[in-house]
C-alpha cells in the first residue's frame, strides 16, 4: 500500500529524514518509535504534504501512484489520513461543517456522490458514540477549547467519518486519560483494522500497542528507521532503551 524508499526531506534549512525506507501492506499495523526530535511527525507531515517538509531525494508510493506529487487534497482524496500530534483548532468552522465538507469533497474526488445532511448526521452520530463522544462536541468549532485529550478523541472521530485507507496517527495516545486510552485504542481497531486498510502508528508508549496490536515495529533515529522487529520490540526498547537497542 505505502512504499517508502530512501526518503531524504529538510524543513527549512535542516535536513532531518535521511535515508528513510518503510514498506507498509495492505492489512498491516505498524509501529513507528523513537526519540525526540529523531524525524517521526516529518515523517507524518513529509508524507501528508504539508507546506515546507521538502523532499530532497528518494519516493513514496501509495496505492501505486507517486504520493508526492500529488497536492495534500489529493493525498486525502486517495485514502491517507494524518491525525496530528498537535491538533489546530479552527475557530469559527464547526467539526460537523468541517467533516461533512471533506467527507463530501474526498467523496466526489472519487466520482461517489454526497452524502446528504441526514446520512452524514446518522454517519457522524455512529462514529461519535464509538468514540463515546458527545454529539454537542462536534457541533462546536474544530478543536477550540477541547482539553488535549478531547482534540485526540476527535481526531478519531474524523478518521471514523473519513474511514482512511492508510492511517498515520502521531502520537494520539498522548494526552489521553487511561479510559479514553482505552477507547481510542478500540477505535482504532475498530475502524482500521480490516484487510484493506493499514495503520502507522507513531508511540512513545508500550500500552497504546497493548491494545492496538503492531504486526511491526520500528525505531526511528536520526531521520532513518534503525531497526525493525515485530511487537516484541517495543517491549524490549521499554526495557532497554533506544541506546541499547537502536
Ligand atoms: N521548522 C523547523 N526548522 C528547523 N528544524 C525543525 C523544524 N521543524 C522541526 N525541526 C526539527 O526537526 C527535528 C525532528 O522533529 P520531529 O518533530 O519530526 O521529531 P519527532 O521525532 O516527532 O519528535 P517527538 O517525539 O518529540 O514528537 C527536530 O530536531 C526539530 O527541532
Ligand atoms: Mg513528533
Amino acid at each position: 500500500m505505502l512504499q517508502i524508499e530512501n526518503l531524504h526531506a529538510t524543513v527549512g534549512e535542516t535536513a532531518i529524514l535521511k535515508g528513510l525506507s518503510l514498506t507498509i501492506n495492505a492489512g498491516e499495523i505498524h509501529a513507528i518509535m523513537g526519540p525526540n526530535g529523531a524525524g517521526k511527525s516529518t515523517l507524518a507531515y513529509t508524507l501528508g504534504g504539508r507546506p515546507g517538509y521538502e523532499v530532497t531525494e528518494g519516493s513514496a508510493t501509495f496505492d501505486g501512484q507517486d504520493l508526492l506529487a500529488l497536492e495534500p487534497h489529493e493525498r486525502a482524496a486517495a485514502g491517507l489520513f494524518l491525525g496530528f500530534q498537535y491538533p489546530v483548532e479552527i475557530p469559527g468552522v464547526s467539526n460537523l461543517q468541517f467533516l461533512r465538507e471533506s467527507l463530501n469533497a474526498q467523496r466526489k474526488a472519487r466520482g461517489q456522490e454526497p452524502l446528504s445532511g441526514a446520512e452524514f448526521i446518522k454517519l457522524a452520530k455512529e462514529k461519535a458514540a464509538l468514540l463515546r463522544m458527545d454529539m454537542e462536541m462536534l457541533k462546536r468549532p474544530v478543536n477550540v477549547g477541547f482539553s488535549g485529550g478531547e482534540k485526540k478523541r476527535n481526531e478519531m472521530v474524523q478518521m471514523g467519518i473519513i474511514d482512511p485507507k492508510l492511517a498515520l496517527l502521531d502520537e494520539t495516545d498522548s494526552g489521553l486519560d487511561i479510559d479514553a486510552l482505552r477507547i481510542v485504542g478500540e477505535g482504532i481497531n475498530a475502524i482500521m483494522r480490516k484487510p484493506d486498510k493499514a495503520v502507522l502508528l507513531i508511540t512513545h508508549y508500550q500500552r497504546l500497542l497493548d491494545l492496538v496490536k503492531p504486526d511491526f515495529v520500528h525505531v526511528l533515529a536520526g531521520g532513518r528507521i534503525v531497526r525493525s522487529g515485530g511487537a516484541e520490540l517495543a517491549l524490549e526498547l521499554e526495557e532497554q532503551g533506544y541506546e541499547a537497542v537502536a
